[in-house]
């Protein structure tokens, strides 16, 4: 069997509140289902600055490196609000991504059946909606040279970044895209600007090429992404996968996460390239939520986005689709029981707080075993 070395990394505020749920299903699957997970355990963020000074320690590092796959909480919180910029909370979540070059980032927009009534959509406009954002995360504007604000002397700056991006780096992002399709509705929509930029020209041409060249079976299609933002609230049903760059998959990923439901709900995955000899690759889950230093220490956060994390995880690391399907089943059959946190709560349901929900979740997942 292969190994199943998953680290967590609970972090600050209501991560670990939220990450104890998942502990609880990972408990019962190695008890009952012999699924042969080995655990670790690490610190980020705030909770790590506190231990050791670093936003991350290098053992910690370490961890996440040898590790399967990593299950993040969130970090921050105003308590570190004044610590050094390269210490942050938020630097240990940036070191993952980058020393796991984690490009690839995952956010899927699933409309559950029980909330189509709280989108701010029509209920017929999301009603099923299961849409797959992939946005690349390790290049592009964020991170392309120059980047600086220059004194032209004139009493004028300039703010200056640079869109940069190589072919392989758009190669590996939509081989990803290509490879998922395949698993949900064999469709991919790339979304660039190639009507007034060149990197969107060597986008849509790599894309092209890499679809002739591997991935024929999958339909696909380009739409710039402008116009690609406005499908996605006009009907967003018309898209399966869609792949895009770093900057227009920030805006275009929480549009789509805002279809569909409250920050409380919402998974994310951030995958590497597949290691050459053995095929597995790095991976980091979390949720899209920050801490919640709000609510968090009052038991009120909803646990779904972490533990819709770990679905994925379980999905797109280890293979256990059977099981993945399972946890999200069970997360909407909680959902249609009118089991309700505060944040997705509406008349007429039953509220309840983490450690319930959490609850519900594992009794209907062993219900549907
Ligand atoms: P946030 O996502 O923590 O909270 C925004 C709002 O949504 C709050 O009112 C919060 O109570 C609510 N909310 C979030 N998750 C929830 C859940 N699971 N259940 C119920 N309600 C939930 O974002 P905010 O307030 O901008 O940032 C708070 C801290 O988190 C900051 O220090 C920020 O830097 C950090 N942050 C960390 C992230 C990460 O670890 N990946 C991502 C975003 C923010
Ligand atoms: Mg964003």
């Amino acid at each position: 069997m292969a190994s199943k070395k998953l680290l967590l990394l609970p972090g600050d505020g209501i991560g670990p509140e939220a990450m104890a749920e998942v502990r609880k299903i990972i408990a019962y699957m190695n008890a009952e289902l012999k699924s042969g997970f080995e655990l670790d355990e690490g610190l980020v963020g705030g909770s790590a600055y506190d231990a050791h000074g670093k936003a991350i320690s290098e053992a910690d590092m370490e961890k996440a490196l040898a590790s399967d796959a990593v299950l993040f909480g969130a970090v921050g919180g105003p308590k570190w609000d004044s610590v050094p910029y390269d210490v942050r909370p938020e630097a240990g979540l940036l070191r993952l991504r980058k020393d796991m070059e984690l490009f690839a980032n995952l956010r899927p927009a699933i409309c559950y059946p029980a909330l189509a009534d709280s989108s701010s959509l029509k209920k017929e406009v999301v009603e099923g909606l299961d849409i797959l954002i992939v946005r690349e995360l390790t290049g592009g504007v964020y991170f392309g040279e120059p980047k600086e604000i220059r004194d032209l002397g004139n009493g004028q700056k300039r703010g200056i970044d640079t869109q940069v991006y190589d072919t392989y780096e758009i190669e590996r992002i939509s081989g990803v895209a290509f490879e998922l399709a395949r698993t949900r509705g064999n469709k991919v929509t790339s979304m660039e600007k190639r009507n007034v930029m060149k990197s969107g020209v060597l986008w849509n041409e790599v894309v092209t090429a890499t679809h002739r060249a591997k991935y024929f079976d999958v339909k696909l299609e380009h739409m710039l992404a402008d116009a690609g933002g406005m499908q996605l609230v006009r009907w967003p049903k018309q898209f399966d996968v869609i792949v895009t760059d770093n900057l227009f998959g920030d805006m275009l990923s929480d549009i789509a996460a805002m279809l569909t439901g409250s920050l409380g709900m919402l998974p994310s995955a951030s995958l590497g390239a597949p290691d050459a000899k053995t095929g597995s690759r790095k991976a980091l889950y979390e949720p899209v939520h920050g801490s919640a230093p709000d609510i968090a220490g009052t038991g009120a956060a909803n646990p779904i986005a972490m533990i819709a994390s770990f679905a994925m995880c379980l999905r797109y690391s280890f293979n256990m689709v059977a099981e993945a399907d399972r946890l999200e089943a069970a997360i909407a059959g909680v959902l249609d029981d009118g089991i309700r946190t505060a944040d997705i709560m509406s008349e007429g349901k039953t509220k309840v707080g983490t450690t319930e929900m959490g609850d519900a979740i594992l009794a209907k997942f062993k219900a549907l075993a």
